[in-house]
């Protein structure tokens, strides 16, 4: 027996099989990053839209792909927020109308619990506690994790502007850089050096980050260089760029965390110098970084199982709870 997950706050339609003990038998993800590109960021009417054109075909791909069928599922875990409004409804309604047709039940999951619970799907299998740094475009989180389901996960930083993710994808637009931008600057900062720039990494109280002053200094930098500086300097302000936001993540991870173990998660954990910044970390796997839903099915394992009728009346919630 399996889970289905299913994800939709965004801009990617995921489906995914997951064994009760964390084995992912398939992971769909259908990316319409395309389709947004052309305007430098998600424009959710035209998601909501999308999600609802693919949401069937990509439940087919992973039941295929899993080599399973409906009979198989035993409940199914969807994401309820946070996320866009329109978005999230679309992979609710039809993870109800299964559920309810199906007669299993429906697992509501925090986005956010999903980053995390993708280091509980083998072969990673981390087991709390841990200090966890969950760090994607819409957010940027510094959690200390006590067990696996999301109750005992406690905030004790947060970004007070601008998620990591955000700022790397603001600073590759500008430099000129496609969208997604994370992905982008990774890339080109491979062939510049980190050193060229300076620029700051700011020091708010306690555990929390700020990155908007980052992506100023950027604007500055790239406004002062002659056009033609610019384009032989971009890979050296795409390393410099990005230093400073790994910077800023792994100071405070070590702050928080001290001597104990540390995990990353979400898009930003993609990143290549964060991982090799961070070598003791758990980071979980490429793949399972960015959104997906064999991390949303994940969460289900540790989330209350809503049975039917029940489940019809809930609602989807564009903010963290
Ligand atoms: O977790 P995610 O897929 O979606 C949200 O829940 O927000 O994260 C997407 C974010 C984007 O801002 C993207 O630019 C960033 O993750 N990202 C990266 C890399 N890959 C994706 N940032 C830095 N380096 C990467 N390799
Ligand atoms: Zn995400």
């Amino acid at each position: 027996m399996v889970i289905l997950g299913l994800e939709t706050s965004c801009d990617e339609t995921a489906a995914a099989l997951v064994t009760a003990d964390g084995v992912v038998l398939s992971s769909v993800i259908a990316s319409q990053a395309e389709l947004h590109a052309r305007y430098g960021g998600v424009v959710p009417e035209i998601a909501s839209r999308r999600h609802l054109e693919l949401v069937a075909p990509v439940i087919e791909e992973a039941l295929a792909t899993g080599g399973a069928t409906l009979d198989d599922i035993e409940a199914i875990g969807v994401t309820s927020g946070p996320g866009l409004i329109g978005a999230l409804l679309v992979g609710l309604s039809a993870a109800k109308a299964l559920a309810w047709s199906r007669g299993v039940p429906l697992i509501p999951v925090e986005h956010l619990h999903g980053h995390v619970a993708a280091l509980y799907l083998q072969p990673t299998d981390l087991e709390p506690p841990f200090m966890c740094l969950l760090a994607s475009g819409g957010h940027t989180l510094l959690l200390d994790v006590q067990d696996r389901g999301w109750e005992n996960v406690r905030v004790i930083g947060r970004t007070l502007d601008d998620a990591a993710g955000e700022a790397f994808d603001k600073g590759a637009r500008l430099l000129g850089l496609g969208y997604p931008g994370g992905a982008e600057i990774d890339r080109l900062a491979k062939e510049g050096d980190a050193e060229a720039f300076t620029f700051p990494v700011a020091r708010v109280a306690g555990l929390d980050f700020s990155f908007s002053g980052l992506k100023t200094a950027l604007l500055y930098a790239v406004r002062d260089l002659p056009a033609a500086e610019l384009e032989a300097r971009k890979a050296d302000l795409a390393a410099s760029y990005q230093r400073a936001i790994v910077r800023a993540l792994t100071e405070r991870i070590a702050e928080a965390a001290g001597d104990g173990p540390i995990a990353i998660v979400g898009g930003v954990a993609a990143n290549s110098a964060l991982r090799a910044a961070l070598p003791h970390a758990t980071a979980a796997p490429l793949a399972l970084c960015t959104d997906n839903a064999a991390m949303i099915a994940s969460a289900a394992r540790y989330s209350a199982r809503l049975e039917s009728p029940a489940f019809l009346g809930l609602d989807a919630h564009p903010q963290s709870l």
